[in-house]
C-alpha cells in the first residue's frame, strides 16, 4: 500500500519533470501544467462527498416505487382528491420530523394540499419499513420532482417517537 502511492508519487513527478523537459523554454507550457493538474485534483476531491448523497437518494427511489408510487404516483404527482401529491407540497419539504412522523406513524383525517381537499388514510410504515428505508425513501421525495430540501438520516427516523 505505501510502497504503490510511493511509486505513484514517483510516476507524477517524472510525467511533470517530462512535460517540463519537453517544454524547453516555453513556459506557457510549464505553467498549464500545473493548473490542469490542480482541477483534476479538485475534481476527484469533490467526488466523494456527493457520493453518499446519491447513494442515499437511488436507495430511496426503488423504496418509493415499491411502496409509495401505487397512491402518490411515479412522479409524485398523487391523485386529486384521493391521495395528494408530494411533488411541490410545502409539507414534504418542511419540517422534517413532521414528515418522519407521517411516513413512520401514517395519519387520516381532513387535509388540504394545493387546494385541494383529501380526506384519507396514510398507512404507516413504521415496522413494515426500517428506519433506514424510512429515511431513504423520505431522502428521496424531499429531493425529488423539483422539491429540494435536505436529507433525513436513519437516526433521526429513530429519534421520532409516536
Ligand atoms: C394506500 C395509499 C398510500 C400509500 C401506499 C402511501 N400513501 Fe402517503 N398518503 C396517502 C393518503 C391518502 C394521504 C393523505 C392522508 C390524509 O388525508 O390525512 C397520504 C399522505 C402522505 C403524506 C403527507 C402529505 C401532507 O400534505 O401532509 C406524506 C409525506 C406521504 N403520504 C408520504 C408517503 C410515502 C413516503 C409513502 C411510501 C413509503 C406513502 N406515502 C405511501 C396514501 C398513501
Amino acid at each position: 500500500m505505501r510502497r504503490f502511492s510511493l511509486s505513484l508519487l514517483s510516476l507524477a513527478g517524472c510525467a511533470l519533470i517530462a512535460g517540463c523537459a519537453h517544454g524547453g523554454s516555453s513556459s506557457s507550457t510549464a505553467s498549464s501544467a500545473p493548473s490542469s493538474a490542480s482541477a483534476a485534483a479538485t475534481a476527484v476531491a469533490s467526488a466523494p462527498a456527493n457520493a453518499p448523497n446519491g447513494a442515499e437518494a437511488n436507495a430511496g427511489g426503488s423504496v418509493y416505487v415499491t411502496n409509495c408510487s401505487s397512491c402518490h404516483g411515479a412522479t409524485g404527482d398523487g391523485l386529486p382528491g384521493a391521495f395528494p401529491p408530494l411533488a411541490g407540497n410545502p409539507v414534504v419539504v418542511g419540517d422534517a420530523t413532521a414528515v418522519v412522523h407521517i411516513v413512520k406513524y401514517g395519519r387520516s383525517g381532513a387535509l388540504v394540499v394545493k387546494g385541494q381537499r383529501y380526506s384519507g388514510v396514510m398507512p404507516a410504515w413504521n415496522g413494515t419499513l426500517s428506519d433506514t428505508q424510512i429515511a431513504q425513501v423520505i431522502t428521496y421525495v424531499r429531493a425529488s420532482w423539483g422539491n429540494h430540501a435536505g436529507a433525513v438520516s436513519p437516526a433521526q427516523v429513530a429519534a421520532v417517537k409516536k
